[in-house]
């Protein structure tokens, strides 16, 4: 099989004068279009999607838009351009020069990191691969299909970084990420959640705004890393990341949006008066919600952590932007966690900074989730009602650390294990609250059209009507 690389894979690696990185990806690349005709997005593979194609780095203009065949699409390997003064950011090596090839006693370390973070990215396609036939519009369909090529590139990139620094071991890793499927029973992906099927758009919306939102931070982590072509690839994966989370912002502010326009309307709030007019009641917005946001804290690992500490220590992966703290040593610092004390109470508990460095980034991440919170009670207060929607506590249906199995309510109070089953349907979605929002999924395909329970959006893409033809459907 012959390819011309520097046509195929847009690529600013200088792919084309590399045979052995040449050869490698020559043998990964059908194996990869073969898993994204069997795992990818089910039955769209001839449409043409109007889809943006990463071709640079540059901040002005990194992506081209245009029709392509979603097999056709140019999965690209792109990093961000080197800094030839950028130093070590934080841990004990702290302002040595960075590296450019792994130093031996952290290859395998850096490779378990780089291949939790890829298994990542193929997951999410897999979880998504049924969505294409309920889209509640074209417009969503192509972002679907968005995220989708992209979580492709992303798999892509960690490749390339295993293919070119991790020799005949980074090689079988590759192959690996292919053959591990989300929620197989024998070989399924490395983390929980990237195993749990994604049936229903809210779902996805939630899915984007809260799941590749732990992405970024990992990313975000990942990119501060003093394994410089690690740090410069999570850099620029980041650039697209953003517009994964601009969908699940949106898709979420539609919905609230819809749902306030039947609310007034029908000059009600009956979560079953809302639901016969067929859009999505608020309480159950809150219960999906609720649901995946406490399965991407765990994520994050365990709040305290001495893998966390050494990755830090060793200068392997950071906190998301480091630049901002005083002091990158970190050594001296204690950091106060809220633990369960056994007894139904809490107690507090000082632990080294570089042991809570997973509980630094996910309280970052936290706070980063309350910015669209903000934006969707805004909607609902400017409507005139009183109902808000909120973040549970971090403990709330934790499956690890410290909260890990422990019942709380959904401020955090804990509680024993019968009060939770009891009230769970209040919290969580329940058996027919997922059963109503299935029996919304009917896909919506003439252009600008949108199913009942979402409004449309306020702009198209790249400037294109909201109407505009994104998916030509065969
Ligand atoms: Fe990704
Ligand atoms: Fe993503």
């Amino acid at each position: 099989m012959s390819i011309n690389y520097q046509d195929r894979i847009p690529n600013n690696v200088d792919l084309g004068s590399n045979r052995t990185l040449q050869r490698a990806l020559e043998h990964w690349q059908p194996e990869f279009l073969k898993w994204w005709e069997e795992l990818g997005p089910k039955d769209f593979q001839v449409a043409d999607v109007y889809l943006r194609t990463a071709t640079s780095v540059d901040a002005k203009g990194w992506a081209t838009y245009g029709y392509v065949r979603m097999p056709d699409y140019r999965w690209g390997i792109f990093l961000n351009d080197r800094d030839p003064n950028r130093r070590i950011g934080f841990g004990d090596s702290y302002g040595q020069d960075v590296w450019q090839q792994i130093p031996g006693e952290y290859r395998a370390t850096l490779r378990r990191l780089i291949v939790t973070q890829g298994d990542t990215e193929p997951a999410s396609v897999e979880q998504q691969r049924m969505l294409g036939h309920t889209a509640p519009s074209i417009y969503d369909l192509r972002n679907l299909f968005q995220v989708n090529v992209e979580e492709g590139r992303h798999l892509w990139a960690m490749v390339y970084l295993l293919h070119a620094y991790f020799g005949r071991d980074g090689r079988e890793e590759a192959e690996e990420l292919l053959e591990r499927h989300s929620g197989d029973a024998d070989k399924p992906r490395i983390l929980g959640t990237f195993n749990e099927p994604i049936r229903d758009w809210l779902s996805f919306f939630m899915f984007t705004y809260f799941t590749d939102r732990d992405g970024k931070f990992q990313l975000k982590s990942l990119a501060e890393s003093s394994f410089d072509p690690l740090a410069r690839t999570c850099q620029f994966m980041l650039t697209e990341e953003a517009h994964h989370m601009f969908v699940g912002d949106t898709g979420i502010n539609r919905v609230v949006k819809r749902t306030l326009e039947v609310m007034k309307e029908l000059s009600t709030d009956d979560p079953l008066a809302i639901r016969n007019a067929g859009a999505i009641d608020l309480p159950t917005l809150q219960r999906y919600l609720n649901f995946w946001f406490s399965s991407s804290l765990d994520l994050f690992g365990s709040e305290t952590s001495s893998n966390a500490a050494s990755y830090f220590a060793n200068g392997l992966k950071g906190r998301p932007d480091e630049a901002q703290y005083e002091d990158h040593i970190a050594i001296e610092q204690s950091y106060a966690l809220e633990l369960p004390d056994g007894q139904g109470g809490t107690k507090s508990e000082n632990i080294p900074l570089r042991n809570a460095m997973n509980e630094v980034t996910r309280s970052s991440y936290v706070r980063d989730c309350e910015i669209g919170l903000k934006r969707w009670n805004r909607l609902i207060e400017k409507a005139g009602h009183g109902f808000r929607l909120t973040l549970p506590s971090t403990r709330f249906r934790r499956s690890i650390g410290n909260w890990g199995g422990v019942s709380t309510t959904p401020k955090g109070q804990p509680i024993s294990a019968e009060q939770f089953g009891a009230r769970q349907n209040e919290w969580l979605p329940s058996d027919s609250d997922r059963a109503y929002i299935l029996s919304l999924m009917q896909g919506v395909s003439a252009p600008g059209k949108m199913a009942a329970w979402i409004a449309p959006p306020d702009r198209g893409i790249n400037n294109n009507p909201v109407d505009y033809e994104y998916v030509k459907l065969q």
